[in-house]
């Protein structure tokens, strides 16, 4: 029986000591195999004297019984241990998972692009303030008081205590040319981008805030024909038109601050590059609304009025305005079907550009 004890002892160590399964497995055979210790002293039971046969025979099988078990528990344990290393090993020969990054927004990359071509003119990007007065916005650009645009619903008034002057969002880009003509004297080109503000219902084609940019020229003998040439080259370069040309028409129209003033037709990016703009066609696609062009701009040639308000004399200089939403021209080229996508940071939306 003491000898039993010993061995126990001894066992219990190796089995506690072990690190490995395959070690394990040997210092199992080493007690329990077919020629292990344990193995050999229950074989040598039956030389034993009758009264203590049964009583060494009892503990040695309970032994057995017990380290049988003790080497299952270890076995279980090293699989397990096993299991969880393979799990948390790192593959290094694996490609690396891309990490999303984000990037410009569409709105500000027109932006840019639109500025380069400009500056690839000569054109310098010039800008003015948000905040701007009655008299920045309306009067200098000869838009009487009565105007329509003065109204309520179109202009965010901000209320002004004490003030002389009225202020208000600007609601186009065009004072920035009164503030800019005030300071430098021609000749000069420049585009200003910004922010305006209107006070009207949202819709697919209307923000209550969008992008215009204004576009100035002004310089001894400038004509139509300068306008059309600046504006056409624009055009073919934004919207990537590549060897098809596009073809600009100006039809008449109204504004206070230029004399005369023009609509801005292209033929349609899409449907007909080659094209005479004419609403009367039969011809074109969903984008042009099947007329074969598509309204771009406003512009016109400086109003002698706008010149003498900023300090100029019109009989010296000469010069073409024009201006056009910024979001308008990258829902046509990209074929974007709703303004308020813009400000939605949808990444779905992005995520395409
Ligand atoms: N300011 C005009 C608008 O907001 C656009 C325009 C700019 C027209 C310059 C003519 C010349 O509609």
């Amino acid at each position: 029986m003491e000898d039993l004890n010993r061995l126990e002892k001894e066992a219990k160590g190796e089995i506690a000591k072990t690190a490995s399964d395959a070690v394990l497995t040997n210092i199992r055979t080493k007690w329990l195999g077919r020629k292990g210790r344990l193995t050999m002293v229950l074989r040598g039971l039956k030389d034993l004297p009758e009264e203590d046969r049964r009583r060494v025979g009892q503990e040695a099988n309970r032994l057995k019984k017990t380290l049988e078990d003790l080497f299952e528990e270890r076995r279980v344990e090293f699989r397990e241990k096993e299991r969880v290393a393979k799990e948390k090993r790192v593959d290094v020969t694996l490609p690396g998972r891309k990490m999303p990054i984000g990037h410009l927004h569409p709105l500000t990359r027109a932006l840019r692009e639109i500025n380069s071509i400009f500056q690839s003119l000569g054109f310098s990007v010039v800008g003015g303030p948000e905040i701007e007065t009655e008299w920045y916005n309306f009067d200098a650009l000869n838009i009487p008081a009565d105007h329509p645009a003065r109204d309520m619903w179109d202009t965010f008034w901000l209320k002004t205590k004490d003030r002389k002057q009225k202020l208000l969002l600007r609601t186009h880009t065009s004072p920035v040319q009164i503030r800019y003509m005030k300071k430098h004297q021609p000749p000069f080109r420049i585009v200003i981008p910004g922010k305006v503000f209107r006070h009207e219902a949202t819709d697919a084609t209307h923000e209550m805030e969008f992008h215009q940019l204004e576009g100035l020229m002004v310089d001894k003998g400038i004509s139509i024909a300068h306008f059309k040439h600046v504006i056409g080259h624009f055009f073919e370069k934004f919207f990537e038109t590549k060897a098809k040309k596009i073809e600009v028409s100006l039809r008449p129209s109204f504004f206070p601050f230029t004399e005369p003033s023009f609509e801005v037709w292209i033929s349609c990016i899409f449907c007909a590059p080659r094209a005479t703009a004419r609403r009367t066609s039969r011809k074109g696609c969903s984008v042009c609304k099947y007329s074969g062009g598509l309204e771009v701009a406003g512009a016109g040639m400086v109003h002698p009025t706008v010149f003498h308000n900023a300090g100029l004399n019109p009989k010296d200089v000469q010069g073409f305005a024009f201006g056009f939403g910024v979001e308008r021209l990258v829902m046509m080229k990209y074929n974007i079907p709703d303004i308020r996508l813009f400000h939605s940071s949808d990444p779905r939306f992005l995520r395409q550009f």
